[in-house]
């Protein structure tokens, strides 16, 4: 039995599967819930995901290569194309219909591959999460990388809606005072599919990431709006600007500004694929700095990934572990709240397609 605190997956959403520039050198294989795929761009420019089985003989079809059709199995040379039909069979001039893998549905958009793996006549386009920054690379320039977490992947938005663990996780790098942040000022509220809070900490020491960034000299003023789109993923926006310069009315003074797409896609129960994007809003003509903030995030993404990793491991000695909230927790349940109507409301389709 696994602990409560691990959520099962919502299949009837889309998740980022990879980034486009992941497969500009080829295939790539990812599991995602439990089910081991292969992603790659066909002849017709369109990026596939297909089950990463064979049907000649189970071999992996990312053991292959990507081929002018689509992908050749590297056992004995089948080829599919991004339908997942088998479309060549080595040696013979007939393929039969039964000659097929499974396909699941793919957008690619906004510079990010997403992914369906509910009922494909449910895949609705228009549930995309929208994240317009990655559309304007002179105002917004970006950078994006992914790597796995050893945690279910709830563990990730819970430490995304509690900031205060900035003080004690990343207290070298961009936390700053813990006092300032547990009496930062929270604004937390519903939204249609998750939840929305806007931190303020007015007056607060500057952590060494910021004064790395633009050069602070003294306290500021600083601000985080995070939004919650079930079931995975964050958009957060940030900003800071020096103190006494009446910031709550003043957000668009130069200072720092980011803007950050998170996004925690399940593995398996207990992995999770993360995917972020930090994207720079302040020296925005000197790639150097937005490769300076990319090599700081990484570090501060890092020191999240070890500690949810034995974070998991603790909750998974004992199932029946109970665990305490607090007050800073408010987030974090509407989060929970918002996921859990998510899993309910396609109950019934999984029961249906079950039968
Ligand atoms: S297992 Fe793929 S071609 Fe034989
Ligand atoms: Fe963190």
């Amino acid at each position: 039995m696994s602990h409560p605190a691990n959520e099962p997956y919502v299949r009837n959403a889309w998740y980022i599967a990879a980034w486009p520039e992941e497969l500009e050198d080829g295939l790539v294989a990812r599991t995602i819930m439990d089910r081991p795929l292969v992603f790659f761009r066909g002849p017709d420019g369109k990026v596939a995901a297909l089950d990463d089985r064979c049907c000649h003989r189970g071999a992996p079809l990312s053991h292959g290569q990507v081929h002018e059709q689509g992908i050749q199995c590297g056992y004995h040379g089948l080829v599919f194309d991004g339908s997942g039909a088998c479309v060549q069979i080595p040696g013979q001039d007939f393929v039969p219909a039964t000659a097929r893998v499974g396909a699941w549905p793919i957008v690619e958009r906004q510079q990010c591959i997403w992914i369906w793996m509910g009922d494909p006549d449910a895949a609705d386009e228009s549930l995309i999460v929208d994240y317009p920054w990655h559309d304007q690379p002179e105002k917004w320039p970006h950078k994006k990388t992914t790597f796995r977490i050893e945690a279910n992947y709830m563990m990730m938005i819970d430490n995304l809606m509690d900031l205060s663990h900035l003080a004690y996780v990343h207290r070298k790098t961009i936390g700053g005072n813990p006092e300032a942040h547990a009496a930062a000022e929270m604004v937390i509220e519903p939204t249609a599919n998750g939840c929305h809070y806007e931190r303020w900490m007015i007056d607060s020491p500057t952590p060494p990431t910021y004064v790395k960034a633009v050069g602070f000299k003294g306290n500021i003023d600083r601000w985080h709006r995070f939004t919650y789109h079930t079931p995975s993923t964050v958009i957060q926006n940030n900003g800071a600007i020096d103190v006494g310069k009446d910031a709550r009315k003043n957000q668009d003074q130069p200072g720092l500004h980011f803007q950050i797409l998170h996004t925690a896609t399940p593995e398996t129960e207990t992995s999770f694929h993360y995917f972020w994007s930090v994207a720079n809003g302040y020296r925005q003509n000197e790639p150097e700095a937005t490769q300076q903030l990319f090599d700081e995030s990484y570090p501060t993404f890092l020191e999240d990934k070890a500690l949810l990793e034995v974070q998991q491991q603790r909750l998974d000695l004992d199932p029946d572990y109970r665990l305490v909230s607090t007050g800073l927790d408010k987030a974090l349940t509407l989060a929970r709240q918002a996921l859990h109507k998510a899993i309910a409301a396609e109950r019934p389709a999984a029961s249906d397609a079950a039968e």
